[in-house]
């Protein structure tokens, strides 16, 4: 089985050779493991077992749709964000009633859309837009969940933190009840689901036994204003490591929400996206340069904060290693790597001890399929990055490079720019 899944900064990649994928499809590119992807899954699903717990993978993690198919032929719904993520998890095969919708800014048009497609649920995050779903389920029957913000510190970087009351997300829980009869009197529209996301990346389980619990709460108190509550959403998965973080086990985590909600006799959902795909892929560059300016030293790579963006605006760890790895005792020295953009802010790391690199030489980035090519852009006028998925001895490019005509024909001249003749 090939799979790179973090052991310690380990290439485990038995039956294919990063540098043959290199050589064929050239740089940078990212790469993932089917295995990986399935282990993970399987994992989560056998630790969840007995729970009445539905995993609907967070698309916007991977939304490659090989990588949602790779889910999906396992048994997984999908959590969607937007009319293109609800479409993508649709066109690789999630069936729509296990497709839940969240987001706090969905439109007018995205929630029509998702009625049409007869999703499971949708996840109201405001009075405005449950008033907009209102409107468009006065002429049928629409089961709805809402979003509730719990106000619990989740203790992670604080732009994916999202169950603070002074985040945007959900309705203050203060408000739930409300709420939740503002829903219910409205033609067409129950509520039957409270949702509950605290943020990504937890390492800790108890803020999300704090925002369980409170959730729990409150499904008792709407259960006794008359609501029929039957599910619960509990929102995005566990953290994973990344340097030396140590996530809670599946199993505890299991634990915790059986402990937290299995009293209630809920349907579960739960919307893991980086803990089943993030340890499963890595972003494989080549050097470019290895210059050394009097002070420092700059490795000089082909992949850039465009195409993977998260160092720069988190300032996440990635591991980043040489996927010939150096025989012991080669001798190392402190170096900045950097991708080729006009900005200081393209640097992925500072001060990481590397051997002498040569151009050409391939550099691995660990732990890059979560939130890597999903969340990567043109600038700079770069291309795309292709994304490959290893299967044992195959490998199929399941997004190809575009090339330089694609990226040209995006733009239109103006219609007066345009030359006569
Ligand atoms: N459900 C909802 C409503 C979410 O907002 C998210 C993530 C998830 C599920 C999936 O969470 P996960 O299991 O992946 O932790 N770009 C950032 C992460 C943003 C997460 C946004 N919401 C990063 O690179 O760290």
């Amino acid at each position: 089985m090939t799979d790179f899944d973090y052991r310690g900064g380990v290439l485990h990649a038995e039956d294919i050779a990063i540098s043959d994928i290199a050589a064929q499809v050239a740089t940078p590119f990212y790469c993932y493991s089917s295995a990986a992807l399935t282990r993970r899954y399987t994992e989560f699903a056998d630790a969840l077992s007995g729970q009445n717990a539905t995993i609907c993978y967070a698309v916007k993690a991977n939304s490659n749709q090989a990588v949602i198919r790779t889910f999906a032929d396992l048994g997984a719904g999908a959590d969607v964000v937007s009319e293109g993520e609800l479409r993508r998890a649709l066109a690789a095969g999630v069936p729509a009633d296990r497709i839940i919708f969240s987001g706090v800014g969905k439109t007018r048009d995205e929630l029509a859309f998702a009625l049409a497609q007869n999703i499971h649920k949708i996840n109201v995050e405001s009075v405005p837009e449950l008033q907009v779903l209102g409107e468009l389920a006065a002429n049928r029957e629409v089961e709805i969940g809402i979003r509730v913000n719990p106000d619990v510190d989740a203790k992670t970087h604080e732009k994916i933190s999202t169950g603070r009351a002074d985040n945007k997300f959900g309705i203050d829980i203060g408000q739930a009840r409300e709420i939740f009869a503002q829903a219910r009197a409205m033609p067409g529209v129950t509520p039957v689901s409270v949702a509950v996301h605290i943020g990504s990346q937890l390492t800790d389980l108890a803020p999300l036994r704090a925002a369980y619990e409170t959730v729990a709460e409150l499904v008792a108190v709407l259960r006794s204003d008359g609501h029929n509550i039957d599910s619960l959403d509990l929102g995005g998965g566990l953290g994973i490591r990344y340097k030396d973080e140590v996530p809670p086990s599946m199993s505890d985590y299991a634990r915790m929400v059986q402990e937290t909600t299995g009293n209630l006799g809920c349907q579960l959902f739960v919307e893991p996206g980086r803990m089943l795909v993030g340890n499963a892929g890595v972003l494989v560059t080549q050097v470019i340069y290895d210059k050394h300016s009097e002070s420092r030293r700059f490795v000089i790579v082909d992949a850039a904060m465009n195409d993977l963006i998260r160092p720069a605006l988190y300032d996440a760890y990635h591991l980043i290693r040489p996927a010939a790895e150096p025989a012991a005792g080669t001798p190392q020295s402190a170096a900045d790597i950097v991708g080729p953009i006009c900005e200081t802010g393209d640097t992925f790391t500072r001060n990481r001890q590397m051997p002498a690199l040569q151009t050409g030489d391939l550099l691995v980035f660990d732990s890059a399929g979560a939130y890597g090519a999903v969340m990567s852009s043109t600038y700079n006028s770069r291309l795309l990055i292709p994304e490959i998925l290893v299967n044992g001895k195959d490998f199929a490019v399941i997004r190809p490079r575009p090339d330089y005509d694609e990226l040209l024909k995006l733009d239109r001249l103006a219609k007066w720019q345009q030359s006569e003749g």
